[in-house]
């Protein structure tokens, strides 16, 4: 089996700032709220930017970041809730932007979790020699599906986009992956595509595209399954938690991450937050956490850090890197 470690990060959001106090001025709802219960100060919203183009210009900073020509990669993978079209892909849609030409492309559909499920997918291509070059993006553009009308999500999302690259490699740096899903608990996170509507239809179900949550019952699958997904890839490896230097959440409520840090006895500071910058941007919280982190000097070579995220499906996932670029 061939190693594999990440040779670049990149990441793109919207320019729109929208705080707290605009949200106020559309539903009922206070920037006390919004802070007390998430953590979550502003987000960034698209004025009519789509999901592919986050994720090309994500993808353009982390080629740059790897210094690798866009006809290197041989997979391309957007992980995404809210793609541009159900065909085609929002992978095959960055493709053409970017220029390359010679991957193979599709999305994953994993929502919060998506880009460690990409992590995971392509991964598995570079150990087994299939692919050498990896692209994986997670992009949103949230503020599509989401009701604007009901306070109990709107406030929660943002749109943005982060992307790696995944490169065969001498040394290994990705140490252990996890992913795991229940669907079980599909009701409690969910945004309907289409009504079934054809001439032989008979019970029409009228859907309405946009996104719908029980929240107490996604923190609690939270706060269970983080845990769960940083013993397993510590498990998986050498390391204990002390030899963690970040963890780096999914960004959906500072209360998630501070009960996750207290279950595991560790300090809220080995968590990187972005989130009150961003908000929830699904799978592109991860990434865009990843190169805010390496732009600014945090990681050094051979620093341990934890990748681990949840979301609808229900899914859930970990991975444990060595950074080493
Ligand atoms: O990527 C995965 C995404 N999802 C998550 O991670 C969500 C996990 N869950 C959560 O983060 C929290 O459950 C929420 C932030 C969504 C909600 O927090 P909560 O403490 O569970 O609040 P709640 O739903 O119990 O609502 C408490 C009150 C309700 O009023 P009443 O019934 O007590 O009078 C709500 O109507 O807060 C009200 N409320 C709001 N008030 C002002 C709900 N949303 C708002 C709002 N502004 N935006």
């Amino acid at each position: 089996m061939n190693n594999v470690k990440i040779i670049g990060v990149g990441s793109y959001a919207p320019e729109r700032i929208v705080t707290n106090s605009d949200l106020s001025e559309i539903v009922d709802t206070s920037d006390e709220w919004i802070s007390s219960r998430t953590g979550i100060k502003e987000r960034r919203i698209t004025e009519g930017e789509d999901t592919s183009s986050l994720a090309a210009k994500a993808a353009l900073n982390a080629i740059k970041d790897a210094n690798i020509n866009p006809l290197e990669i041989d997979l391309l993978i957007v992980a995404t809730t809210s793609p541009d079209s159900f065909t085609p892909s929002t992978a095959c849609l960055v493709q053409a932007i970017i220029g390359a030409d010679n991957a193979t492309c599709f999305d994953i559909g994993a929502a919060c979790s998506g880009f460690i499920y990409g992590l995971n997918v392509g991964t598995q291509f570079v150990k087994t020699g299939v692919a050498k070059t990896v692209l994986v993006i997670g992009a949103e553009v949230l503020s599509k599906i989401l009701d604007w009308e009901d306070r109990s999500t709107c406030v929660l999302f943002g749109d943005g986009a982060g992307a790696a690259i995944l490169s065969k490699s001498e040394t290994n740096g990705i140490l252990s992956i996890f992913t795991g899903s229940d669907g079980k608990g599909a009701e409690f996170l969910k945004c309907p595509a289409v009504t079934v509507k054809n001439p032989f239809a008979s019970n029409i179900d009228k859907k309405s595209s946009v996104v719908s949550m029980n929240g107490k019952e996604v923190f609690k699958f939270a706060v269970k399954t983080m845990p769960i997904g940083i013993d397993k890839v510590l498990k998986d490896s050498a390391y204990t938690i002390d030899d963690i230097k970040y963890i780096v959440p999914h960004q959906a409520n500072m209360r998630i991450i501070e009960h996750v840090a207290k279950k595991l006895g560790i300090d809220n500071e080995k968590f990187f937050i972005n989130l009150d910058r961003y908000g929830n941007t699904s799978a592109a919280t991860i990434p865009i956490a990843l190169d805010e982190m390496a732009k600014q000097g945090l990681l050094k070579n051979g620093d341990k850090i934890i990748l681990v995220g949840f979301g609808g499906g229900l899914t859930f996932g970990s991975v444990l890197i060595e950074w080493l670029i």
